[in-house]
């Protein structure tokens, strides 16, 4: 007599556990349900998309004053200018050699010539088809002009000419530069400048040694054939 009760109870209370666990079981399935969030639906701001949460209405944030990205630090004047105190720099922020050299040649023919002829006179294709006419590299004052000047007109234009900064990244500016002073060298070296020994080219030597009167001369015969670019040997 005194065993049944007990099992009873047992059973009791076992029975109540289940139907308590199921009932809980179902409830946690139908609030979960309804949490429910699908990927294409994702919790997150997206950038410039409008958001009530800030005042501005914007989800993006802007970043904190004076913040500057990782690589974006341009604290070198005389390499992102091409200037120091404000001046045109006639120094290279780095060492010029050969591969550069090469580069800007190759850059310069790219980007310049189309306007200024690989020969750097001015009389390119575009030109040509009527476009206004860029003064030669061997004009005077730019023979004389600081090689920074070259990289501040590549970098914000200069009069009708736009600007190349964004086809044309820094490095490669100067390069461009550098070239532009290997040319104006090749067309007004005197005899004189080569080095004892070294073989010379024989034509358009007849005016060595003359200033740059002659030099313009000599273009303007180089002209005639092509405005072929002069090998920089
Ligand atoms: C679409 C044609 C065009 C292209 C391409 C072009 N230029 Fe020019 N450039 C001009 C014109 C036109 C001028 C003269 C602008 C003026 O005086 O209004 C000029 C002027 C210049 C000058 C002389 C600035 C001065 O002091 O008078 C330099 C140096 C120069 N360009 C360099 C370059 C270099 C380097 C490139 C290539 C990265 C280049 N240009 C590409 C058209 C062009």
């Amino acid at each position: 007599m005194a065993y049944e009760p007990m099992e009873r109870k047992r059973f009791g209370k076992t029975t109540a556990r289940r139907v308590a666990g199921m009932l809980l079981a179902a409830a946690t399935l139908v609030l979960l349900s309804s949490c429910r969030e699908d990927m294409q639906n994702q919790p997150k701001f997206i950038p410039l998309r409008e958001n009530t949460f800030y005042p501005d209405g914007r989800s993006a944030r802007a970043p904190m004053e004076g913040t500057i990205a990782r690589g974006q630090l341009e604290d070198d004047p005389l390499l992102y200018t091409g200037k120091v105190n404000g001046q045109e720099a006639d120094q290279f922020p780095f060492a010029i050699g050969e591969p550069d050299l090469a580069r800007g040649r190759e850059r310069f023919n790219i980007y310049c010539s189309p306007c200024h002829s690989q020969l750097g006179d001015g009389n390119g294709m575009i030109v040509q088809r009527g476009f206004k006419r860029p003064p030669s590299y061997y004009e005077p004052r730019l023979l004389k002009a600081p090689v920074g000047h070259f990289f501040n007109v590549m970098t914000n234009g200069w009069g009708a000419m736009g600007d190349y900064s964004a086809q044309v990244p820094v490095a490669d500016r100067w390069r461009i530069a550098a070239y532009i002073r290997a040319l104006q060298l090749s067309q007004t070296a005197r005899a004189g400048d080569v080095p004892a020994g070294e073989p010379v080219a024989s034509h358009g030597l007849e005016q060595a040694g003359g200033e740059v009167g002659p030099v313009e001369h000599r273009i303007g015969h180089m002209g005639e054939h092509g405005a072929e670019p002069t090998e920089a040997k």
